[in-house]
C-alpha cells in the first residue's frame, strides 16, 4: 500500500495521472467507478484532461460500484444518474458501456460479476470511504468472500447519506453493491479519503488488525493500492 498525502486539488490531479497513464497503455482498460462527494474533484480533472484532448474514454468499459435499492437512473439521488451528470456526460465515453447496479432488478446482482469478468476483469478501481470503514456499500461484517450483492445500509450510513435527500425517511434502506472479493478483484486500486470526518476510519484502516469489522481494512491485503488522503484526514495518522 502506497500512501500519499497532499491537498485535495493535488490529489485530484496526480489520481488523474494515473487514468492517462492507464489509457494511454491500454485505451481500452475496465474502470470501475465510486461515487460521492470524495470523486468529485477528480472527475472534474478527468473531464477537464478528456476536453483538453490528453486522454479518451472512447474505447473503456465502465463498472460503478453500487446503487440504491428502489431508484431508477432518472432518479437525481441514483448513482446512474451522479455518474451521468458528473462524469459520463462530460467525457467521450460510449454511455453503452458504462454500467451501474440495476436498484430496480436486483435479481440481477450476481449477473454484475459476470459482466465485469466477461469485460476482462477491473483494471483500476477507484474507492471513497464511508464513516464507518465501508467500501462500496460493504457494511462492517461483510464478509471478504462476497460478490455483488443487495445491502441493508447502517444507520451511520443513511445518516452520513442523508445530506442529498429531503430526509432520512427518504434515503433508501438498502442497496445493491459489489462485494469485497469483486473490489479485491481490480488489478489496481486508487483509494481517496479527504476531510477530518474520515481521519478516525482511515487511522482504524491503516493501523488496525485486517477485519471484517473495519471493511477498507481489507486493503492492506491487496498488492496495489495508492492510497490518496488529504491532510485532513491523514491527520490521526
Ligand atoms: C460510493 C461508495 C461509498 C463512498 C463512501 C464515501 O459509490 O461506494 O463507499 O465512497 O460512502 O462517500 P463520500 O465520498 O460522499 O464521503
Amino acid at each position: 500500500m502506497k500512501i500519499i498525502i497532499d491537498t485535495p486539488e493535488k490529489i485530484a490531479e496526480a489520481a488523474a495521472k494515473r487514468y492517462v497513464e492507464l489509457l494511454s497503455e491500454k485505451p481500452d482498460a475496465v474502470l470501475g467507478y465510486a461515487t460521492g462527494s470524495t470523486p468529485l474533484d477528480l472527475y472534474a480533472e478527468l473531464a477537464r484532461l478528456n476536453r483538453a484532448g490528453e486522454i479518451t474514454f472512447k474505447d473503456v468499459t465502465t463498472f460503478n460500484l453500487d446503487e440504491y435499492v428502489g431508484l431508477d437512473g432518472t432518479h437525481d439521488q441514483s448513482y446512474r444518474y451522479f455518474m451521468d451528470k458528473n462524469l459520463f456526460e462530460k467525457i467521450d465515453v460510449d454511455m453503452a458501456k458504462t454500467h451501474v447496479p440495476s436498484g430496480m432488478d436486483v435479481d440481477k446482482a450476481a449477473e454484475y460479476d459476470k459482466a465485469i469478468e466477461a469485460a476482462g476483469g477491473i483494471d483500476l478501481q477507484l474507492l471513497g470511504i464511508g464513516n464507518n470503514g465501508h467500501i462500496g456499500f460493504n457494511e462492517p461484517g461483510t464478509p471478504f468472500g462476497s460478490v455483488t450483492h443487495v445491502v441493508e445500509l447502517t444507520k451511520s450510513t443513511r445518516e452520513a447519506n442523508k445530506r442529498f435527500f429531503s430526509s432520512i425517511d427518504e434515503v433508501p434502506t438498502h442497496a445493491v453493491t459489489m462485494g469485497i472479493k469483486t473490489v479485491m478483484n481490480a488489478r489496481k486500486i486508487i483509494f481517496i479519503a479527504l476531510g477530518s470526518a474520515k481521519a478516525p476510519i482511515v487511522r482504524e484502516m491503516i493501523k488496525s488488525d485486517v477485519t471484517p469489522e473495519v471493511p477498507a481494512s481489507v486493503l492492506l491485503l491487496h498488492p496495489d493500492v495508492e492510497v490518496y488522503l488529504d491532510f485532513e484526514a491523514a491527520a490521526l495518522l
